[in-house]
């Protein structure tokens, strides 16, 4: 039979199979369960003919045994919400396969056989956007990790790697272009204003890295020449009128390229690099071969409608997925256990580009600071998991900081260790040895061990072992000199106690606080539950400098003056030991106030210091603005949630210190508002002087970075007049940078300036969909004591919609990260939250999943909150039909 009937499938469900929600409770995966594939796949052909509406696709795979696993006599192909059109094996129909849920089986007698499958799906139905969905009218396709199911039947997993051949044809004026994975081989028309294009793809890659796009685009194309004298043609696709916002992404990508080439050795491999802008994309970007498909945000930048972090952002983004091609394409991963293999590698070689590109101090400051606001708090939470987690109902749950930011933190432990020299030998064995494999986390350790000459036995622990080390410091002067005594605990997380102590490698230096002579660096590593470490005394008064450039993912615990840390915020010679003191001062201070162990003697001689501190960096001429602005930043909420709430989650569960958001929000505003009195001589000077630096100056952008500084702590001190400097700012702006700083600071006074900026930005940018993503951050963000009916009217603006995730984002992520709404004591920002989730589940449960994080800190705050974003989890809960992502996370915050 050529048309096969349906089978129903064992629920007797006569819908399709539907991955995503069809079990109440879908299965645990788990590591340990991993087997090798039946059956190798050398080559895959597909057909696509291409409609926004119905899209047919053929498949024809060639399959033989897999020697090195377990026969069997059925080809197991993974589906999701698909229907068989028909099954052919060897050129024949066949009626020997049948529906296992969303899967399809095919018996297979012989060794060799070729399997063609034809289904019909739906772009424009696909508001997940997983597999191939429609946008703006084109039609684009994301697969990572289990979206090429919803494509074809196919064994859908990393570890099956298949050489493709694409043929794709549509009609000529809607789909222009016809992009696929590889090179392409040939292109022609066809009757009805239809054409086609034909591609291959040489390197055999698993199903998560196929992409196709087909659609109106224009690109900015600038050719590569590689070291060894290819030429690549770089092609950045957009929609025509973004054409004029390419330039900074193609520049980005041939400095990646060239990187690359200088600091690992990786060539590329293509002669030709597609990159494809898309406005509906539930992440970042993809690295498919030679099709990287991007958000939109992470390619389109100039100076009038993006910032300067927009334009790190682009240029971090484009430098990821580019590194993708060796750490994770042509190394791929054996099964998504090892995702860190692939993205905490990929992570760490990005910001150390970036390093490269903009200053190593700053950049290094900004990705700690990252760690802290997403992993740290994950890692104390009900969500902690290892950088290599054991087991999954979801695997799209599993795209974390853990994963990504900690396991680059991971890896920048074993390269201190070796050196950047024997490092690279380390990186350049792996890259030799498992180059065309699907690897493990292990493979790579082996290949660090063996290739810099490490000892990695204990190391292996920081694969296995969730939350977040606290090393606490003790000093003690001795008749020989000076000992450091060091312990580390790590805490229990879900599933896990009684963990081994991890090799903790510190950069460390001791100071004299008396003659303010600065000690030399040396790295010790920390094995043992407790050490002591000798450490030569420079003078009397030694002052000691630990984790300095943030060498190990661990939270220090030392007792240490104000003083102590006011000499190392102004003297320290690590530029990040400088940022790190300033933020121990103020996190002491603020946390103390807040839990209400400060009088109002102690209150005001904490705040005193921290503003000599602010006093002394401003004054500091050896500092340039960017270096001056990170040490210019108060500690977020969030981490200051974090250091409130600082016993471990799994810990007794009485005699633990809450976070109190109300008291950190209040005690934090306060600390603003007087520094911004007291240093307000000194912050007008800093506005004036930065406001006179030219945009194309060097100096601009640091400058631009501690003028919005000095804005908002003026802007605490005196409302009236900052509102005014604000909205001057905002109409003279000749960049997005000042624009939304200037914004950022009306949005949260309740001033004349504010509705009327508000309502200029928005008409002068209306229809540029990345700009009024920011117009609507700003208000979700903003400090305004009205922020939550405001946020809620910005839902039924005619602008708001629940089908783009840029959007979603926009007005609720940046709602669910605003302290001041999220954690209203009345419970209505948590309420407004859970609304979200329960709504967008049934359309994108990827993004819908990614709100419930916010919500599980229930366990780590006060009573009063507690109880209410229980309630709100306990609500999501009871929902009928739940997609698998959003079940997964809502019932590890609720038991975890
Ligand atoms: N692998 C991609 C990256 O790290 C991210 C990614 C994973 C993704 N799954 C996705 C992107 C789903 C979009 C949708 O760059
Ligand atoms: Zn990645």
């Amino acid at each position: 039979m050529d048309i096969a009937t349906t089978p129903t499938n064992p629920e007797g469900n006569p819908e399709l199979a539907d991955a995503a929600t069809m079990p109440k409770e879908p299965p645990v995966i788990r590591r340990e369960d991993y087997k090798p594939y039946p059956w190798l796949l050398p080559e895959t052909r597909l057909h696509f003919d291409l409609g926004v509406e119905a899209t047919t696709v053929a498949a024809t795979l060639k399959v033989e045994r897999n020697p090195d696993a377990e026969p069997s006599g059925e080809l197991f192909l993974n589906g999701d919400s698909l229907k068989a059109d028909s099954v052919r094996v060897d050129g024949e129909a066949s009626d020997d396969w049948r529906m296992e849920g969303a899967d399809l089986i095919v018996s297979l007698p012989g060794a060799k056989h070729t399997v063609e499958i034809t289904t019909t799906i739906q772009p424009d139905k696909n508001t997940a956007l997983m597999g191939l969905y429609a946008s703006n009218g084109m039609l684009c396709t994301q697969c990572e990790a289990e979206g090429f199911r919803r494509i074809t039947f196919f064994p859908d997993r990393p570890d099956v790697l298949s050489t493709y051949s694409v043929r794709m044809q549509g009609a000529k004026d809607q789909f222009p272009i016809l992009l696929c994975n590889g090179n392409k081989t040939e292109t022609g028309d066809l009757e009805d204003g239809r054409h086609f294009a034909e591609w291959h793809d040489p390197w055999p890659k698993p199903s998560y890295l196929f992409a196709l796009v087909a659609g109106d685009l224009v690109a900015h194309s600038g050719p590569f020449t590689t070291q060894s004298g290819r030429e690549v043609e770089c092609n950045i696709w957009v929609r025509a009128e973004d054409i004029d916002r390419t330039d900074h992404a193609l520049k980005s990508l041939h400095q990646s390229m060239k990187w690359d080439e200088e600091t690992f050795g990786r060539e590329y491999d293509l002669d030709l690099y597609n990159i494809v802008a898309v406005s509906d994309f539930n992440m970042g970007a993809m690295e498919n071969k030679g099709l990287n498909v991007f958000n939109t945000k992470y390619v389109l930048a100039d100076p009038d409608t993006a910032t300067d972090d927009d334009f790190d952002a682009v240029e971090g983004v484009i430098a990821h997925e580019y590194f993708h091609n060796w750490s994770g394409n042509r190394i791929t991963c054996r099964d998504w256990f090892q995702l860190s293999l692939k993205e905490g590698f990929t992570v760490l070689r990005d910001q150390l580009f970036s390093q490269d590109m903009r200053g190593e101090a700053v950049k290094r400051i900004e990705d700690v600071r990252i760690l802290r606001a997403a992993q740290f708090p994950e890692d104390a939470g009900p969500l902690a998991h290892p950088i290599r987690p054991d087991s999954y109902r979801e695997i799209s749950n599993f795209y974390t900081a853990t994963v990504y930011n900690k396991g680059a933190e991971v890896i920048r432990m074993m390269r201190s260790m070796a050196g950047e020299e024997r490092f690279r030998k380390g990186t350049d064995l792996y890259f030799d040895r498992h180059d065309g494999e699907a690897a493990t986390c292990e493979d790579f350790i082996s290949a660090i061990e063996e290739g810099a000459e490490l000892q990695l036995a204990q190391f292996r622990r920081w694969y296995r072992q969730a939350g977040t080390p606290r090393i606490s410091v003790s000093q003690q002067n001795t008749a020989r000199g000076f000992t450091l005594t060091l312990s580390q605990t790590i805490p229990d997380t879900p599933g896990q106690t009684n963990k081994g102590p991890m090799p903790i490698p510190l950069r460390i230096a001791v100071h004299c606080g008396e003659t303010g002579s600065l000690g030399e660096e040396q790295l010790i590593v920390l094995k043992e539950a407790e050490e002591t470490f000798e450490l030569p005394l420079t003078g009397p008064d030694p002052i000691v400098s630990i984790n300095r450039g943030f060498t190990a993912p661990v939270i220090i615990e030392r007792a240490m003056s104000r003083e102590a840390l006011a000499f190392l915020a102004a003297r320290d010679n690590d530029p990040f030991a400088r940022y790190e003191a300033m933020q121990e001062l103020s996190v002491g201070h603020l946390v103390a106030a807040a839990s209400g162990e400060l009088d109002e003697e102690e209150r005001a001689t904490g705040k005193r210091v921290i503003a000599d501190a602010f006093r002394a960096i401003i004054a500091d001429e050896e500092l340039d603005d960017a270096m001056r602005g990170e040490l210019m930043i108060l500690p977020s909420e969030t981490y200051l949630f974090e250091a409130m709430a600082s016993s471990s989650p799994a810990g007794p569960p009485s005699g633990e210190r809450k976070a109190d958001p109300g008291a950190i929000h209040a005690e934090r505003e306060q600390l603003k508002t007087t520094l911004g009195t007291v240093l307000k001589r000194e912050l007008e000077g800093l506005y004036a002087r930065a406001e006179a630096v030219p945009f194309d100056d060097p100096a601009g952008r640091g400058a631009r970075k501690v003028k919005a500084q000095a804005l908002a702590l003026l802007a605490a001190s005196d409302p009236e007049k900052a509102a005014g400097m604000a909205a001057r700012q905002f109409d003279s702006a000749g960049n997005m940078t000042d624009r939304q700083g200037a914004m950022m600071v009306l949005a949260g006074l309740k001033a004349p300036e504010r509705e009327e900026r508000l309502a200029a930005f928005y008409d002068r940018f209306k229809g540029n969909d990345l700009v009024i993503d920011k117009w609507f951050t700003l208000q979700a963000l903003s400090l305004h004591d009205d922020v939550i009916n405001q946020v809620k009217a910005l839902a039924e603006h005619p602008d708001f919609t629940m089908n783009n995730p840029n959007r979603v984002r926009s007005l609720y992520m940046a709602f669910a990260g605003n302290p001041k709404g999220f954690h209203d004591a009345s419970g209505e920002g948590y309420r407004m939250i859970a609304d979200v989730i329960l709504a967008l589940d049934p359309i994108n449960p990827q993004t819908a999943a990614r709100f419930v994080s916010p919500l599980g800190k229930w366990r780590r705050i006060e009573p009063g909150r507690a109880a209410l974003m229980k309630a709100e989890l306990e609500r999501i809960a009871k929902a009928d039909n739940l997609s698998r992502d959003t079940f997964e996370q809502v019932s590890r915050s609720l038991d975890g």
